[in-house]
């Protein structure tokens, strides 16, 4: 059973500097589900990263309403919409942001810590969520002494780790080779069928067989989501 977790409704993003003003996003209207692994696609510069951080509470948009499961985030104030996502929330970010005198395991500790959960309960679910991505070997670590495709995997234990409803990616495998990026994606379908809302913003053709939904993006224009019947189960 799936149920609209994020509704977007004319909402659009524009940014000015200066005397020009970009539409990084024209009026959209569209619904993220759980139960599903969507697909964000579309050329560099389109306006996929500015349609996930909206539908993450991370930006407001410049005109339109946003509502989390009903709620709608754009009345919330700063504080009530941190809490938000520190609680509903998990993100992969295109740059990691890992905190660089943090090691892996402290890492992921943080999201927990930040929720007042006890240190020895953080770390048991952080040794967890490690282990999920393989990792189990460089909790110790600090970013600097991680490969990159490391630091991508850290940084989606720390976003999975709070069992959050809904799951953003931004270009989750862009630093993994086939295998490892099939081993991740098999992860978030997993999460996905355990009901939670996995939006995923990706250049990687190879992804969209993991996909429930693909959602393209083009010039700031999001185009009709497409169901990815033959794969949807
Ligand atoms: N903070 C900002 N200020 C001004 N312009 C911005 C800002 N963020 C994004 N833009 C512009 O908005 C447009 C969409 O950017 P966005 O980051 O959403 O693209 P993207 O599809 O994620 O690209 P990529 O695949 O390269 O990550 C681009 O033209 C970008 O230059
Ligand atoms: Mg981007």
């Amino acid at each position: 059973m799936s149920e609209e977790i994020v509704r977007l409704e004319s909402v659009n993003k524009i940014y000015k500097t200066g005397d020009t003003s970009i539409t990084a996003l024209a009026e959209t209207t569209i619904g993220f589900e759980s139960n599903k692994l969507t697909l964000i696609m579309g050329p560099s510069g389109s306006g996929k990263t500015t349609l996930l951080s909206i539908v993450g509470c991370v930006i407001y948009p410049s005109h339109g309403k946003v509502f989390y499961k009903d709620k709608e985030v754009t009345k919330l104030s700063e504080n009530k919409l941190a809490d938000l996502r520190l609680h509903d929330i998990g993100f992969v970010f295109q740059q990691f942001n890992l905190l660089e005198p943090l090691t892996a395991l402290e890492n992921v500790m943080q999201p927990l810590l930040l929720q007042s959960v006890s240190k020895k309960e953080a770390k048991e679910k952080a040794l967890k969520a490690l282990e999920a991505v393989n990792l189990s070997d460089r909790i110790h670590n600090l970013p600097k002494k991680l490969s990159g495709g490391q630091k991508q995997r850290v940084s989606i234990a720390r976003a999975l780790v709070t069992n959050p409803t809904m799951i953003l990616c931004d270009e989750p495998t862009a630093s993994l080779d086939a295998k490892s990026a099939a081993i991740i994606m098999e992860e978030l379908k997993d999460l996905a069928r355990e009901g939670k809302a996995v939006i995923i913003v990706t250049h990687d053709l190879r992804l969209r067989k993991f996909a429930d939904k693909i959602i393209y993006v083009e010039e700031g224009k999001v185009s009709n989501s497409i169901q990815n019947e033959e794969d949807y189960k």
